[in-house]
């Protein structure tokens, strides 16, 4: 596996084959390690990128506390048979050279819901980076994980404001036995905190089942109840949207996506589940 974190090394490999591109911050678990095995089975030269993107975190704690490990990261991706990995430090991605104003995007409404709302400027940041990311790996396609599904959307966006050549390929959640999703920020819970985060993934099932039983409403209503029972969770959406425009799901809403957003302590998990 290639091991670089300069661009020149990178760009050079566009030449010989095409490329299955997987962006991520590290601390790689078996969600990150899926995208690289999608990228693997349809036979792509895959490069990984880990870089912990400053213009995206609007949390400072958040930005310090995350976690980094790069010789573990290193040794997951060789397992998984990545072909290499783009380990930049800041000034690389973000040349003082370079016109910022190219790779600044406005995302529109979709900015200012949920992950938008509740964290500004992060899908600016995100948008951001990728696009730099995407112009040094130059990628056949690209894959990302539903997880983040409004970031999925958002790079979708990206992809087809630019006129882009590249396909976006979502990729399923993965997910602890115990329901909980795969995230590098699970990490930093404690024991007690991982039996409680099951909660989010109870209520998105919950909901999946009552859908169209009751109204989207006290379906809502429902959830946020349970989620006041314990003075650790603070909750900060949970709602049942369409999936492609991101308004309240509707009657007629082809796609139904159940999202939320909760912080457990100090740790801010986000997830969701296709409804519909
Ligand atoms: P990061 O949080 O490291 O995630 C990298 C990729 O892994 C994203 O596409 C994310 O959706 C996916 N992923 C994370 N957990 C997953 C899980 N449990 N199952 C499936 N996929 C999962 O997302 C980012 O980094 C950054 O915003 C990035 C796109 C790299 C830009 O900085």
């Amino acid at each position: 596996m290639i091991i670089t974190n300069t661009r020149t090394e990178i760009e050079q490999i566009h030449a010989l084959k095409p490329i299955g591109f997987v962006p991520t911050m590290g601390a790689l678990h078996d969600g990150h390690l899926q995208l690289v095995k999608a990228s693997k089975d349809r036979g792509l030269y895959t490069v990984a990128s880990i870089f912990v993107n400053p213009t995206q975190f609007n949390d400072p704690t958040d930005f310090e506390k995350y976690p980094i490990n790069h010789e573990r990261d290193i040794e997951a991706l060789k397992s998984v048979g990545c072909d290499a990995v783009f380990i930049p430090i800041v000034d690389e991605v973000y040349r003082k050279s370079d016109d910022t104003s190219k790779y600044k995007h406005d995302f529109g409404a979709i900015e200012r819901v949920y992950e938008g709302a509740h964290r500004p400027g992060h899908f600016e940041g995100v948008g951001r980076v990728v696009h730099i990311l995407f112009d040094i790996v130059n990628p056949e396609v690209a894959f990302f994980g539903e997880k983040d599904f409004q970031q999925l959307a958002v790079i979708k966006m990206l992809v087809s404001m630019l006129k882009m050549n590249v396909e976006i390929v979502g990729v399923p959640t993965v997910r602890e036995k115990s329901g909980l999703a795969m995230s590098s920020r699970n990490e930093r819970l404690t024991r007690e905190q991982k039996k409680k985060a099951t909660l989010i993934f109870e209520c998105l099932t919950w909901a999946k089942n009552e859908f169209g039983k009751q109204s989207n409403n006290l379906i809502t209503v429902e959830v946020a109840k349970r989620f006041r029972t314990d003075q650790e969770w603070q909750l900060e959406y949970f709602d049942l949207i369409d999936g492609i425009s991101f308004l309240p799901a509707k009657d007629d809403s082809h796609s139904v996506r159940a999202v939320v957003a909760a912080k457990l302590g100090e740790i801010r998990l986000i997830d969701n589940m296709k409804i519909k």
